[in-house]
C-alpha cells in the first residue's frame, strides 16, 4: 500500500521528507554508525540534535532570551498538572482562571483543582456545545489570579481561538498542543505555553514547554521531574530525554522552515480549512455546527444532513485512502484534521470526494 491521506487527530500525519531524512538516518546517523535511537543522550552528537531542535522552534516562533524552552515527557496532560504545581505559592489564598472552550480546558481545569483550592472559569460555552470561543468581552478575569488558563485551539470541538486575550499582568497559560506553529503568534503575550508534540511537531513521546523565566522556581518542594525550574537547570536532560522523538521535532522545524516558516505555513493553513469549510458551506448536505468565527483551522468537524449515510461516507473515504475521518466520539459525525503537514493534493482529495459523495447520495 503506498502513503494515504491521515486526517487524524493525533498522533497525525508528518512531513514526508522528514520520514525519509529519518529512513536514510536510521542505521548511520551522519557517519557515527549508529541510529539515533541508539545514541547516548550526552554524547557530542546528541547534544548538537537537542540544541538544533530549541534553536529552530526559538527562530521559528521568535522565542526570546526572556523564556526558557523544554522538551518534556508525560503529555499535555501532565502540564495540566505540572503548571499549577509550579505556578502557585499559596494553594489556600491563590487562584486561577480558567476559559472553558472544550474537553480539553475542562480536564485542565479538573488537575488545577487538585492543587488549588479554588478555580475560577472566566468564561465557558460548554451552554452551547462548545460550538464557539468566547469573545473578549465576554472573558471576566480576575485582576489577581495567579494565570488564567486557555486553550488555543480545541481539537474535539473543532474550535480555535483567532485572538490572544489580554490578561494585563497576569500570565498567560495556553495550552497550543493541536495549532502550534500553525499560525504566527507572539509569544511575549505568554507566560508559559506547552504542546504536546504528536499533532504539528512531530511523534508522541515529546512535550514542548516555553516558558518566561520569572516564573521558574516559585515552589521549591517539588519533585524534580515536576520542577520546571529543575529541568531548566539540566536542559530538559534531568534523565534521558525521548531522543528520537526530539530528533524528529527538530526535522519537522527544519521544514517548517523550508515553507517559509510559520508565516508560509499559516498562509497554506487558511487555504486549505478554506477549501473544506467552502465545500461545507456550498452545500445543504454537509454541516459544521460550529460559529464561523470561531472555526479552526487544523480541526473540522463536520455532519451529514442524513446522518444514517455516516458509516457509508467512512467506509467509501477509507477505500478511498482518506484515514481517519471517523469524529470523536462525544461529537459524533467526521472530522478533518488539517495539521501543517497535511499536503494539499490530500485536501483536494477530500474535496472531491465530499463534492461526488453528495453528488451520489445527497
Ligand atoms: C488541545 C489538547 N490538549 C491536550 C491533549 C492531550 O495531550 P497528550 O496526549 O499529549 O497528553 C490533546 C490531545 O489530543 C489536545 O488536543
Amino acid at each position: 500500500m503506498g502513503r494515504v491521506y491521515n486526517f487524524s487527530a493525533g498522533p497525525a500525519v508528518l512531513p514526508v521528507a522528514v520520514l525519509e531524512r529519518a529512513r536514510d538516518e536510521m542505521l548511520d546517523y551522519q557517519g557515527s554508525g549508529m541510529s539515533v535511537m541508539e545514541m547516548s543522550h550526552r554524547s557530542k552528537k546528541y547534544l548538537g540534535i537537542i540544541q538544533h531542535a530549541e534553536s529552530m522552534l526559538r527562530s521559528l516562533m521568535g522565542i526570546s532570551d526572556a523564556y526558557d524552552v523544554l522538551f518534556l515527557q508525560g503529555g499535555a496532560t501532565l502540564q495540566f498538572a505540572m503548571a499549577p504545581m509550579n505556578l502557585i505559592t499559596d494553594p489556600k489564598g491563590q487562584t486561577a482562571d480558567y476559559i472553558l472552550t472544550g474537553s480539553w480546558s475542562k480536564k485542565a481545569m479538573k488537575e488545577a483543582k487538585k492543587i488549588f483550592s479554588q478555580i475560577r472559569v472566566a468564561a465557558s460555552t460548554e451552554d452551547e456545545g462548545f460550538t464557539r470561543i468566547p469573545t473578549r468581552g465576554e472573558l471576566r478575569l480576575n485582576p489577581d489570579a495567579v494565570y488564567a488558563h486557555m486553550t488555543t485551539n480545541n481539537t474535539i470541538y473543532g474550535t480555535e481561538f483567532q485572538y490572544t486575550p489580554d490578561t494585563g499582568k497576569v500570565p498567560l497559560v495556553a495550552d497550543m498542543s493541536s495549532n502550534i506553529l500553525s499560525r504566527v503568534v507572539d509569544v511575549n503575550r505568554f507566560g508559559l505555553i506547552y504542546a504536546g508534540a504528536q499533532k504539528n511537531l512531530g511523534p508522541s513521546g515529546v512535550t514542548v514547554v516555553i516558558i518566561r523565566k520569572d516564573l521558574e522556581g516559585r515552589n521549591a518542594n517539588l519533585p524534580v521531574m515536576l520542577d520546571y525550574k529543575a529541568q531548566v537547570a539540566e536542559q530538559s536532560m534531568l534523565n534521558t530525554p525521548p531522543t528520537y522523538a526530539i530528533y524528529i521535532l527538530g526535522m519537522v522545524l527544519d521544514w517548517v522552515r523550508d515553507q517559509g516558516g510559520v508565516a508560509g505555513i499559516e498562509q497554506r493553513n487558511i487555504r486549505q480549512a478554506e477549501r473544506v469549510y467552502g465545500v461545507i458551506d456550498a452545500s445543504g448536505f454537509y454541516q459544521c455546527p460550529n460559529q464561523k468565527e470561531s472555526r479552526s483551522r487544523m480541526n473540522i468537524p463536520f455532519t451529514l444532513s442524513k446522518p444514517e449515510l455516516t458509516d457509508t461516507f467512512l467506509a467509501e473515504s477509507t477505500k478511498a485512502g482518506l484515514m481517519t475521518l471517523k469524529g470523536h466520539r462525544s461529537v459524533g459525525g467526521m472530522r478533518a484534521s488539517l495539521y501543517n503537514a497535511m499536503p494539499d493534493e490530500g485536501v483536494e482529495a477530500l474535496v472531491a470526494f465530499m463534492v461526488d459523495f453528495e453528488r451520489r447520495y445527497g
